[in-house]
């Protein structure tokens, strides 16, 4: 069975890993042109989040 992991990187996006391989990042700033996957802007805009890690199975 895979294992899923969904990462949410400090001050950054959440993270979608499958078997340790990351899958796409979401952003979760609001800043992305690219939504709904992180684009970096994040990194200009000061985005403040805590670091938080769920496994979905
Ligand atoms: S979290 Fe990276 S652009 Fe929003």
């Amino acid at each position: 069975m895979s294992e899923i992991v969904i990462k949410s990187a400090k001050n950054g996006p959440n993270i979608v890993t499958i078997d340790g391989e990351v899958k796409a990042a979401f952003c979760r700033c609001g800043h992305s042109k690219k939504k709904p996957f992180c684009d970096g802007a994040h990194r200009s805009k000061d985005f403040e989040a805590d670091e938080a890690e769920t496994k979905v199975l």
